[in-house]
């Protein structure tokens, strides 16, 4: 019998909504599936207050680790036959806890010489956190053969206004009866059901070769071309930000600072840049279609 393990972190749910829907297939199909919850020995508060959601900042980009709970010897003592990553994205790099996780020791030994598949149910930058889990995936000596990347589908602006509202409420409602719901759409999070049965048809051979084309062409990776170029230039300034504050000892002070420049470069900067954007966005029209194919591709598969 194939054994799969889910590992995750989730605050509100929805991740666990849609790991529950991407297994159902494989646990039908009598796959026993595991999960375990990645646990903080200090958990981070949901819904989040202003001081806590900037506060994370330095310490989510620079990928600085913090303790977690030793994981369940019931779980180490298992080899799997996969192993799926379920992650956040938390300023443009792995949550504080999947960082943690990977970056511990039982970690090597859970993963090493595993076929890994990641999932993320972000609002929708992503591409620079999976380059950051490819690279710790590949330090544990594990494989990534393949990627699913779930995202907000609205507007950029209105997921930032409403992810907000759900973030700093705990409400995944719609803001003032007219925005959307926040979040992954509840199309997408019954929709990864269909990843689940992909998933086991190459589950049975342990060849994953084309799981990756397979997935893409089914919709399982979202990629906006703008949002990959404001990702780009957003992870260069975040990294300035993060060491400049991460090293002073006005901390208080900064992270307000970096809540205004947030503020301005989603709202004022963001626009302008869009606009110009789509002004040259037919010179570049071939380079950025290549781009997208890419990042929608796994790079660094050993499979
Ligand atoms: C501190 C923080 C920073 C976040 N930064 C990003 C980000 O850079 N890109 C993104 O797409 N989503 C970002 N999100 C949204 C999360 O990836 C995720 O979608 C949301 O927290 C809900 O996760 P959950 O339902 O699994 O609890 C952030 C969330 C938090 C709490």
């Amino acid at each position: 019998m194939k054994r799969i393990l889910v590992i995750y972190y989730t605050q509100s749910g929805q991740l666990k909504e849609i790991i529950d829907n991407f297994a159902r297939p494989l646990r039908d199909a009598d796959i026993a599936v595991d999960y375990y919850r990645i646990e903080m020995e200090q958990e981070f508060p949901f819904p989040w207050t202003n001081e806590t959601f900037f506060g994370v900042f330095p310490e989510s980009f620079l990928q600085i680790p913090q303790p977690i709970k030793p994981i369940p010897s019931s779980i180490l003592e298992k080899n799997y036959d996969l192993i799926i990553l379920a992650y956040q994205v938390w300023y443009l790099s792995p949550s504080i806890p999947i960082n943690s996780f990977l970056k511990s020791k039982q970690a090597k030994q859970l993963l090493e010489e595993t076929p890994i598949m990641t999932l993320s149910g972000t609002r929708n930058m992503w591409i620079k956190a999976q380059e950051k889990i490819n690279l710790l995936i590949n330090k544990n000596k594990a494989y990534l053969i393949g990627n699913i990347a779930l995202t907000d589908r609205n507007y950029n602006h209105i997921s930032v206004i409403t992810i907000v509202h759900w973030l700093f409420t705990g409400k995944k409602d719609k803001y003032l009866g007219i925005f959307p719901k926040a979040g992954v759409s509840q199309k997408d999070i019954e929709g990864a059901t269909s990843y689940g049965k992909i998933l086991l048809k190459y589950l049975k051979t342990g060849i994953y070769n084309n799981l990756q084309e397979e997935i893409i062409t089914q919709g399982g990776v979202q990629v906006k071309s703008f949002l990959l170029s404001s990702e780009k230039k957003g992870n260069r300034l975040f990294r300035i930000w993060a060491n400049i504050i991460h090293q002073s000892s006005h901390r208080k002070l900064l992270l307000k600072c970096f809540h205004v420049y947030l503020y301005v470069a989603i709202w004022i900067m963001m626009p302008i840049v869009w606009v110009f954007y789509y002004l040259t966005y037919p010179f570049f029209y071939r380079s950025i279609r290549k781009e997208v194919k890419e990042v929608k591709r796994i790079k660094n598969s050993n499979f």
